[in-house]
C-alpha cells in the first residue's frame, strides 16, 4: 500500500515514549519527516529521532507541555521554521495528572474541581490548540490528515475518577465536527480509541492480568505500540483516501470493559 508520505512533515505529539514513539517510528519508516515532541524525557525524544535517522528518515525533537498551551503554538513554529509547514498531526500526548493513570480507589466526589479543569484543558483543549495551530497551513496546502488518539475509556468508562475518560471523549465530538468544517479543504480527521495498550512506558503488568484482559478481545490478544501505530499510520497517510470523522477502536478496545488506565 502506498502511503504516500515521502517527505510529508507529520508531528506526533508524545513522541517520546509509548504509542508516540512507535507511531513516530512508523512514520520515520515511511519516508516522512517526523517531529516529535517530549515534556520531560528530552533524552527518550532524541533516542527516537536517532531511530528514525537509522532507518533512513529525518527527525526533529521540540518541547511541548499540555499544562502550559503556549508551548503549543511554540512547537508547532519549530516545526514550520524547520520544514515550511505540517501535513500530519497525531495528537497523542497526555497529561495523565496525578502519578500517572487514572485510579480505580479514588471516588467521584473526592476529585477536586481543579483537577477536572487541569485535565480537560490539558487533554481535551490541549488537542483544539493543536489542531488549531496546524489547520491553517493545511488548508493553504489543501490537504491535511489528523489522528487525535483517545481511549477506549471514553466509552466503556473506567472504576475511579471521570476527568481523564471525559476529556477522551471530548475528542470524538471535536473530531465529528472538525470533519465537516476541514474535509472541504482535503483535511481527514479521525480518532483512534486504544484499549489497554502494551508499551514501553507502563510498569509491567502481571501475566494474569494480561491474560484476563486478553482472553475478553476477539484477538486473544492485547495491542501493543508497534499495532497502534500502524493503524495510525494508515489513518494519517495519503492511503486514506477519504475517511473522516470516525473513531476506530483497536483490538484491546474490543475487549469492551474497564481496564486499569490508559
Ligand atoms: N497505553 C495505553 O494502554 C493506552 C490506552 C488507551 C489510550 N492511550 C492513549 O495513548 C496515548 C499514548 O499513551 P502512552 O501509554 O503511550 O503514554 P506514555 O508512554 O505515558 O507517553 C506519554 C507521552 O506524552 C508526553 N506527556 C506526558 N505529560 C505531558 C504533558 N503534560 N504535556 C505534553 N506531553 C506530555 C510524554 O512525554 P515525556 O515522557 O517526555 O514527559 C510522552 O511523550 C495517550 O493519549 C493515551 O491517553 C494509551
Amino acid at each position: 500500500m502506498d502511503t504516500a508520505l515521502k517527505d510529508r512533515v507529520v508531528l506526533v505529539t508524545g513522541g517520546s515514549t509509548g504509542i508516540g514513539a512507535a507511531t513516530a517510528l512508523a512514520y520515520g519508516r515511511e519516508g516522512a519527516r517526523v517531529a516529535l515532541t517530549y515534556r520531560s524525557k528530552s533524552r527518550s525524544g532524541d533516542e527516537v529521532a536517532s531511530r528514525i535517522e537509522a532507518v533512513g528518515g529525518r527527525a526533529l525533537t521540540t518541547h511541548l507541555d499540555l499544562e502550559g498551551l503556549d508551548t503549543v503554538e511554540r512547537a508547532v513554529g519549530a516545526v514550520v521554521d524547520r520544514w515550511g509547514g505540517i501535513d500530519v498531526l497525531v495528537a497523542n500526548a497526555v497529561h495523565w495528572g496525578g502519578d500517572g493513570p487514572p485510579h480505580p480507589d479514588i471516588r467521584f466526589e473526592d476529585v477536586p474541581l481543579e483537577e477536572w479543569q487541569s485535565m480537560i484543558g490539558a487533554n481535551l483543549i490541549g488537542a483544539a490548540a493543536q489542531v488549531k495551530a496546524v489547520l491553517p497551513g493545511m488548508r493553504s496546502r489543501g490537504w491535511g490528515r489528523i489522528v487525535l488518539i483517545s481511549s477506549s475509556v471514553a466509552e466503556e468508562g473506567v472504576p475511579g475518577p471521570g476527568p481523564y475518560g471525559t476529556a477522551k471523549s471530548g475528542l470524538h465530538g471535536l473530531a465529528r465536527s472538525l470533519a465537516w468544517e476541514a474535509g472541504r479543504d482535503g483535511i481527514l480527521v479521525n480518532v483512534v480509541a486504544p484499549g489497554l495498550t502494551l508499551t514501553d512506558s507502563r510498569p509491567p503488568l502481571p501475566a494474569a492480568v494480561v491474560h484476563g484482559f486478553a482472553t475478553r478481545t476477539p484477538t486473544r490478544r492485547l495491542s501493543d505500540a508497534d499495532d497502534v501505530a500502524k493503524l495510525v499510520v494508515f489513518l494519517g497517510s495519503g492511503a486514506n483516501g477519504n475517511l473522516t470523522g470516525e473513531v476506530i477502536r483497536d483490538g484491546s478496545a474490543a475487549a469492551r470493559a474497564p481496564h486499569p488506565g490508559g
